[in-house]
């Protein structure tokens, strides 16, 4: 097994198996949306279909990028597009780097294959890659090999930072994903992976001409902690994994950078996001769509009917969440007015 497909392994079994979120909050919890006792709509009425990228989902919510690369990775992928086919959702795949060693590798990234009807997958690669070598045939190869409507260029510097084989050559990386996204011609998503993009990056990110960007703040999963949990035991990287789990800009604070300078351009909201009650307050804070990984792969490993329990779960809340704020449909859900949380506002 190759290093890269041995890291993938490593990261499913570390998400599964630690505690790999942080004592840090997403901030979606300090917001109530306005409760309607009477809503003027029946519960049949809400309509949680959305469209992004062009393409009709069933509800505003994608299943988070994760994995690929070996073969459990692999089996996770095609189950997750199963189910995400079945209930209409949209799914991100995880670094796709490892298919670009090893052309074999592309089955476990290729989830259109066994489910051609998902209706929106977005291919992943490391922005940082952009600098060490990886070019416009082989993007465009990521894209195309698995028939994906877009691609999201991650950026996660603490997590190369910890990772004691990390990529942290960032220096030029602006002008490098300028090119490459003017020259892709496929929408391309900017991302982090649990760090959050911050007021300045969301700004500067607004001058690519990216379809869009995803928070990933602070509040979920932890990058610099599942690193830390890999590497060796009192080695720097597992101590400054650990001090460093929860740096970054919480999710809530992080799609409000993303709303404000990214306007009418899409924004996915993530990290820590775990209830619909949480999807729905992303939304209201300016989200167009959110996107959940860590509790999608802990019910993807139990089993297909376990995911489909989940989501099914998260997908009813949303709806009776949109029910009784008298908002029936996510445009309206958008609008509904957001209150401090734990606070009377008499
Ligand atoms: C097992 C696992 C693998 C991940 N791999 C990737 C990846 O390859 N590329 C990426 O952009 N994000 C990756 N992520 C980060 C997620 O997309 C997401 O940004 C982050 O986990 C926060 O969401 P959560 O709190 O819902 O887990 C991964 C997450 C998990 C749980």
């Amino acid at each position: 097994m190759s290093q890269i497909q041995q890291r993938k392994d490593d990261h499913l079994r570390i998400c599964l198996e630690e505690e790999v979120g942080t004592e840090a909050s997403t901030g979606l919890g300090a917001f109530r949306l306005e409760y309607d006792a009477l809503p003027e709509i029946d519960l049949d009425d809400v309509d949680l279909s959305t469209k992004i990228l062009g393409r009709s989902l069933q509800a505003p919510i994608l299943i988070g990028s994760m994995t690929g690369g070996s073969e459990w990775a692999g089996e996770i992928n095609h189950r997750i597009a199963r189910v995400a086919t079945r209930l209409g959702l949209g799914m991100g795949l995880g670094s796709q780097r490892a298919m670009l060693k090893d052309r074999a590798l592309a089955e476990t990234f290729a989830v259109r294959k066994t489910s051609p009807d998902l209706p929106l997958l977005i291919g992943n690669i490391g922005a940082v890659q952009l600098g060490l070598g990886v070019d416009l045939e082989q993007l465009r190869y990521l894209v195309h090999s698995v028939q994906a409507d877009g691609l999201f260029f991650h950026l996660n510097p603490l997590q190369e930072a910890i990772q004691p084989e990390g990529d942290t050559q960032f220096r030029g990386l602006f002008s490098k994903m300028h090119e490459a996204i003017d020259a892709l011609g496929v929408p391309c998503i900017a991302k982090e992976v649990g760090s959050g993009i911050s007021e300045k990056t969301a700004e500067k990110l607004s001058r690519l001409s990216l379809a869009g960007v995803e928070a990933s703040g602070v509040g979920g999963t932890s990058w610099a902690r599942v690193e830390a949990y890999r590497a060796k035991e009192q080695s720097t990287s597992a101590i400054l994994g650990q001090r460093l789990r929860a740096f970054g800009t919480p999710t809530a604070e992080s799609i409000l950078h993303c709303r404000k300078h990214f306007s009418d351009r899409l924004v996915i909201g993530s990290g820590g996001v775990r209830t619909g009650m949480d999807v729905a307050v992303a939304l209201a804070l300016g989200a167009d769509a959110v996107a959940l990984a860590q509790p999608v792969l802990q019910a993807a490993t139990q089993s297909e009917e376990a995911l489909e329990q989940f989501l099914h779960n998260l997908i009813h809340e949303l709806k009776v969440i949109c029910f009784c704020t008298g908002a029936p449909n996510i445009a309206a859900l958008r609008q509904v007015r957001l209150l401090p949380a734990g606070r009377s506002h008499a």
